[in-house]
């Protein structure tokens, strides 16, 4: 398989995790990066302020950053990866998915809308098939599919696991790192020596997408799973790796181990960014810790720890690395499942 792939906001944090995990991918190719006014017409190398610590991409330094207009991209480009803020994202995304590009998008717009796919591919693959109904709802010659908000996505697979013996209610706390409020996002006076006890808009993100994800797929929509969600986010003086403390009530009878074991039991995909395990559960009483799980699974797996008793419920912590699991590596796999099963 050989498919062209862009990048829209491919300057940015997020953008540039596409282009690190896009260098010798397998069956994608990068062809075209796009950012704002002030950085097209410039080499790739000199637009972005490259600030992950692994080179750039030889094959990206020299391609020329266009303006994001749906008009600047080739037609041999068949999905666009949006790391687009939301606000310039929900005017850009539909115009490509209109045009005949598949979007597989980070932004938060349109997450929660009845026809769009907001999929984790170890958790809801079937979901995609809401691409069909969007299809039939909106005049699109290709498609708009959704990873969730970086903290959702961190603590949904250990639920999805957990569905299995009748979660009824989770309560959230999150400890997220400075990197998921972009670059520019939170200044060092604010938060070195500190604690940010809120996120906008965050806390309803979380209480809402991971209903929709574990809810079940009908053939024409999706019922949102019967889960009372409770989120409170702070972001913290880390750099990557969103930590979560979590506590979860059921239906049924559940233990630790009986919890430990619903968690993992998770399966891996047959798909290039898949990792091996999408969740672990690590033994050690202080972990997960940010700097010690984030890359595990090359960023991809999420590890959970700490999980014990809490009356008739568990209560845990889980992490993931959210600027790769929690946003590029998301929308990777996600277009790996759409090239896989839809193009
Ligand atoms: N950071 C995370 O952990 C995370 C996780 C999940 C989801 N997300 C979502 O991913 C998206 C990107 O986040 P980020 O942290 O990468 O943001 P960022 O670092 O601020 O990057 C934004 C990108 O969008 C471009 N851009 C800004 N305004 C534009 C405009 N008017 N027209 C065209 N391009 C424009 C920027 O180009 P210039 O360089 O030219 O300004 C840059 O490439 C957001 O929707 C965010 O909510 C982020």
């Amino acid at each position: 398989m050989n498919v062209e792939v862009g990048v829209l906001g491919a300057t940015g944090n997020v953008g540039q995790r596409f282009v690190q995990l896009l260098e010798d991918h397998p069956w994608f190719e990068l062809s075209a990066v796009t950012a704002s006014e002030s950085s097209a017409g410039k080499p790739y190398r000199e637009a972005a302020n490259w600030r992950l610590p692994v080179e750039m991409p030889e094959e990206a330094r020299d391609i020329q950053v266009e303006s994001t207009d749906v008009s600047s991209i080739s037609d041999d480009v068949e999905i666009v990866f949006s790391a687009l803020p939301s606000s310039v994202a929900q005017d850009v995304e539909p115009e490509f998915a209109e045009e005949g590009f598949f979007v597989a998008s980070n932004a938060g717009w349109a997450r929660m809308d009845d026809d769009v796919p907001l999929v984790i591919p170890e958790v809801n693959p079937d979901h995609l098939h809401l691409l069909e109904v969007q299809e039939d709802e909106r005049s699109w010659n290709g498609g708009l599919v959704k990873n969730p908000n970086c903290s959702a996505i961190t603590m949904t697979p250990t639920l999805a696991g957990l569905q299995s013996h009748g979660l009824s209610e989770v309560t959230v706390a999150t400890l997220q790192a400075v990197s998921g409020a972009g670059y520019d996002g939170v200044t060092s006076m604010e938060i070195i020596d500190n604690v940010l006890p809120y996120i906008g808009k965050e806390e309803g993100k979380m209480e809402t997408e991971p209903r929709k994800i574990l809810g079940e797929f009908t053939g024409a929509e999706v019922e949102e799973a019967d889960v009372d969600i409770s989120a409170t986010c702070n972001r913290v003086a880390t750099v990557d790796g969103h930590l979560e403390n979590i506590w979860c009530g059921f239906t049924d009878a559940v233990d630790a181990g009986g919890a430990e074991e619903a968690m993992e039991s998770l399966e891996s995909l047959d798909l290039p960014s898949a990792p091996e395990e999408p969740v672990v559960v690590r033994p050690e009483p202080d972990r997960p810790q940010p700097r010690l799980d984030r890359d595990a699974g090359e960023g991809m797996t999420i590890t959970a720890g700490r999980v014990r008793d809490d009356g008739s419920g568990v209560k845990y912590s889980c992490l993931s690395h959210n600027t790769i699991r929690g946003a590029a590596g998301a929308s990777l796999l996600n277009a790996e499942l759409i090239a896989r099963d839809h193009l």
